[in-house]
């Protein structure tokens, strides 16, 4: 019989979240608050009127909402304002660590300066640390872009490395597979940043891309990348390497058939570094407590697998070591008390 999780257990569970991306908390409310505050006419005037656009069915028809909704980020302020936000909300979650990633091409590309966006989230990030939350950033690129405008991005942010930890790469995967950016994945392993990538779900050539990611870029980590179920030996190679898989499973809900439920749980089961995140929480409606409670109730986990997975996100996060000691030791002490 599997057993009942309450939201009281998940959200006091001690996690990192590993797979969010800052542009994706962007609530009604606040994207109506800062359009007011810099004069932009998004066209809706009503938090149900905003809501009501945040309607996808995939990947492409998503990311052709969340693109235009930037417009109203525009002052250093503002992206301190949003990332602040998610923070507050993350801490109630029971998150302890979070490597949150950027977009710094979907700002420079309007003309806002690469400085206004880091400094902006650099600063909520710090400040983050007095409500428990210690978070980091991870600048991805944009594929759907060139390869060369990913590495004249990161020549750009280079002056200001000790603002992220490091990089990653999102947005429209179709025809835009990972070797596309060996170059810019060579730049960030000799600055010595740590490296991610997404390998969506259900892509064109997903298996392919995931890997090229593992064998031929050095990526550390895989956001989604749960085709890898289709290569039983690309499996292996992870549970091996102790690779971390950020799923999200509210958002492969709304951009995908389904939850991907089955395809999370047995690399779970099989030893794979699983860990639950919530990707574009304000679009999806669903942070990570909520993640991991919707999971845990279709696919019917244990209380065991449910701290499993909090212990995951610890152990692959890019946390210094003793930090990582010590947020380990405060999962156990939770879990001995409950
Ligand atoms: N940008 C924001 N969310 C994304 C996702 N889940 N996949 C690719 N690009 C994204
Ligand atoms: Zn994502």
């Amino acid at each position: 019989m599997s057993d009942v999780i309450s939201e009281k257990f998940v959200r006091g569970l001690p996690k990192a979240e590993l797979h969010l991306h800052l542009e994706g908390t962007l609530e009604p409310d606040l994207k109506l608050k800062l359009a007011r505050r810099n004069g932009v006419d998004i066209g809706q005037s009503t938090v149900e009127d905003v809501r009501a656009t945040y309607r996808f069915d995939s990947l492409a028809s998503f990311l052709a909402v969340y693109y235009p909704a930037m417009e109203v980020l525009q002052t250093e302020d503002d992206f301190h304002d949003l990332a602040a936000a998610y923070f507050r909300r993350a801490a109630r979650d029971g998150v302890r660590r979070a490597e949150v990633f950027f977009d710094p091409q979907a700002h420079t590309a309007r003309g806002i300066p690469l400085e206004t966006v880091i400094l902006g989230y650099s600063r909520a990030a710090r400040e983050a640390s007095r409500i428990g939350v210690h978070a980091d950033l991870i600048l991805c690129f944009l594929r759907d872009m060139s390869a060369e405008s990913a590495v004249e991005t990161l020549a750009g942010a280079l002056p200001y490395k000790e603002h992220f930890v490091g990089v990653g790469l999102d947005s429209d995967e179709r025809d835009n597979p990972p070797e596309k950016f060996a170059d810019v994945f060579a730049l960030a392993h000799r600055e010595g940043l740590h490296v991610t990538m997404h390998c969506d779900i259900d892509q064109i050539g997903s298996v392919d891309h995931i890997r090229t990611a593992l064998t031929a870029l050095g990526a550390e980590r895989l956001d989604h990348g749960t085709n890898i179920v289709e290569d039983p030996a690309l499996v292996d190679l992870v549970v091996e390497n102790r690779t971390g898989l950020t799923c999200c499973p509210v958002s492969n809900s709304f951009v995908t058939e389904d939850m991907k439920a089955t395809e999370i749980v047995s690399l779970l089961r099989e030893g794979a570094a699983v860990t639950i995140n919530s990707d574009d929480p304000a679009y999806f409606g669903a942070y990570v407590a909520e993640n991991y409670l919707q999971l845990a109730r279709v696919a019917g986990l244990s209380r065991d697998e449910v701290a499993q997975l909090a212990r995951n996100s610890i152990e692959v996060s890019w946390i210094d070591e003793d930090e990582r000691i010590a947020l380990l030791a405060d999962l156990d002490a939770y879990l001995a008390n409950v």
